[in-house]
């Protein structure tokens, strides 16, 4: 992998697998940083047209079966390519090898749906629920080598209600989520 070019780190790359609502949240309210690039691992993945809709130029190759250093290694030449700065992560569900994190020396942010370091890894909600918790959230959080564990840029709290299930509580973390993301990625790319 080349070394990384020093793109502005206004400049942003969005990766995503999924369905891509925080991907979309970060576009409707870009402002002090601008999407240059939404990159997928999954070519069916529904948020690339909503993304293609709005003009942004894509990137996709399915991953599946492909060895990680070749994927990162097109990645890497993607993001390069648009002059990307910062990447932030929205529902990307491959694992970044540390050559790649270290690569982009502390440029890559994620957006997981718990206070961390609460419930790291998948099922947050039905294991805040299990625990009685009574808050609930999300987090943003710089990304390092060990999953959900990097430094916190910001948090927001959602009250767990009697009777919610994980899905209803997803739901209300989820709104949090795309108001906390876009505010936390653009006084991240200030600093
Ligand atoms: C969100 O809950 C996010 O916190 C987690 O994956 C989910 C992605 O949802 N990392 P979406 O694709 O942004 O709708």
């Amino acid at each position: 992998m080349a070394e990384r070019a020093p793109g502005d780190q206004r400049r942003v790359a969005i990766l995503i697998s999924g369905r891509g609502s925080n991907m979309r949240a970060l576009i409707e309210q870009s402002s002090g940083y601008q999407v240059v690039l939404v990159a997928s691992n999954k070519p069916q993945a529904p948020g690339l047209d909503y993304a293609r809709g709005a003009g942004i130029p894509t990137w996709t190759w399915d991953s599946k079966g492909v060895a990680r250093e070749e994927f990162e290694a097109a990645l890497d030449r993607a993001l390069r390519d648009h002059r990307v700065g910062t990447i932030a992560l929205a529902g990307y569900m491959r694992l970044l090898s540390s050559r790649f994190v270290e690569q982009w020396g502390g440029r890559i942010v994620n957006i997981h749906p718990s206070l961390l370091p609460k419930y790291p890894g998948l099922d947050t909600h039905a294991r805040a629920i299990a625990a009685r918790d009574t808050v609930a959230g999300c987090s943003v959080h710089i990304v390092t080598e060990k999953v959900d564990a990097g430094k916190v840029l910001g948090q927001i709290e959602v009250a767990i209600e009697a009777g919610d299930d994980a899905s209803a509580l997803e739901q209300r973390v989820l709104e949090a989520e795309h108001r906390l993301y876009p505010k936390a990625l653009r006084e991240f790319v200030r600093q």
